[in-house]
């Protein structure tokens, strides 16, 4: 798929901004600060409708506005649309997203019509950070390519939640819970066996890829990289009853802690090299191997699916690799579409860069000029960057 146009009104230091980017290799230039990170997480927002870096919407609006948007035109398999999220906290409205200039229901009717995959210097916390990190990985993964995933995950946090207020109710009040609890169990443990299938489904694509996919990178044929799904339950059948039972012979435990101590919130993707924890044992250089490795095959994995390639957004983390490095993911990436935010001197192959965009801000207010096209262009702008 193709973005043919971004559009942000109010969106971070972006007052308005409006252009067509090319449909290969688009590089952002520009100093610390200026507005690049910004623009990547307005498309973020346009696949899933919400930031990759922050969980509230009122700090992405621009200081002062009551109100932010951004929009895209996709081209995809779907044909074109044009989709995107409007921003209004405290309004009824809230947050909205609309393709088409239609209000959508739903945020899972946005799931698919634009899928990226970002790449940023935190990814390194999906090796080192605890499993919420990696579970968000997957969640957001999978929301791309399954509706009915992205469904089933807030069914079961909104069924937990309530369970979770019963089980405070309870202790608060000192007595049983309310019996409705049945009926909320029984919705966790149904939507747990869904979220649970299409995680074990998905992981195990990725296990199966990820060893050539890190030697690939690395040039090392003697490291093996490999992940493992360890979800809530041991046995894969009878999961809805198997569940239901867990939940009933956690209650009393869970009613100390007031909240749910099992389930598919707890899930994990373990990671190993050579067969010892990753984290544990690893170098900094191959963990960020490792966590390239997770976003490459997050790739290909949206690509098989879907039957088209996802946008590619890459943000700094050329800068972060070794020459060798930096060409192999080059040589990954191909013909799809990619936005590549830059700020240090570095060699990326300049044959390979369709266009390039300088990045500026004054006045706390950005904007993006196109500076040169062409293979030339990377010459040209290491030399003497000019974005005054
Ligand atoms: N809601 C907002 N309104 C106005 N300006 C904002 C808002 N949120 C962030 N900014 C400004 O945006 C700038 C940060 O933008 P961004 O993170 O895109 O920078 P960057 O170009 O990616 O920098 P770096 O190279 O350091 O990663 C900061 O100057 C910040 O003050
Ligand atoms: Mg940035």
């Amino acid at each position: 798929m193709v973005i043919e146009k971004i559009e942000l009104n109010h969106f971070r230091n972006y007052q308005h901004l409006s252009f067509e980017p090319h449909e290969g290799i688009n590089l952002f230039f520009g100093k610390n600060g200026s507005g690049k990170t910004n623009l990547l997480e307005a498309i973020h927002y346009c696949a899933l409708g919400k930031s990759h870096r922050v969980s509230q919407d009122a700090p992405v609006i621009f200081a002062g506005e009551k109100a932010g948007s951004c929009f895209v035109t996709v081209r995809s398999k779907l044909g074109r649309n044009e989709i995107g999220v409007r921003l209004q906290p405290g309004d009824a409205g809230g947050k909205c997203v609309l393709i088409d200039r239609k209000k959508v229901k739903k945020l899972s009717d946005m799931m698919g019509v634009l899928r990226c995959v970002i790449f940023s210097p935190e990814d390194l916390d999906l090796i080192k950070e605890g499993p919420a990190v990696r579970r968000r990985f997957l969640d957001m993964m999978i929301s791309q390519i399954s509706r009915g995933y992205f469904v089933a995950l807030q069914q079961y946090r909104g069924a937990m939640e309530q369970r979770n207020a019963i089980l405070r109710n309870s202790r608060l009040m000192n007595q049983a819970p309310d019996p409705m609890i049945e009926d909320f169990e029984a919705a966790m443990a149904e939507q747990a066996d869904t979220i649970y299938r299409e995680r074990k489904k998905i992981a195990d694509m990725m296990g199966d890829e990820i060893p050539r996919i890190y030697q690939e990178i690395s040039g090392r044929k003697d490291e093996l990289f490999q992940i493992q799904y360890h979800g809530f339950l041991k046995r894969e059948n009878e999961q809805i009853d198997a569940f239901k039972r867990m939940l009933r012979d956690c209650r009393e435990d869970d009613q100390r802690l007031g909240m749910t101590s099992v389930g598919p919130h707890r899930d994990d993707l373990h990671l190993s090299l050579n067969r010892k924890s990753m984290k544990m044992f690893a170098s900094q250089g191959q963990m960020r191997t490792a966590a390239l490795s997770l976003k490459l095959v997050q790739l290909r994995i949206l690509t098989k699916v879907s039957g088209e390639s996802p946008v590619l957004l890459l943000d700094d983390v050329m800068s972060e690799l070794d020459l060798n490095r930096r060409m192999n993911l080059l040589r990954e990436i191909g013909d799809i579409q990619t936005f590549i935010t830059f700020s240090d001197e570095g060699d990326l192959d300049p044959s390979q860069i369709y266009r390039t965009y300088a990045v500026s801000s004054s006045d706390g207010e950005a904007c993006i000029q196109e500076i040169k096209s062409g293979p030339e262009v990377m010459k040209t702008i290491l030399k003497e960057p000019d974005f005054t």
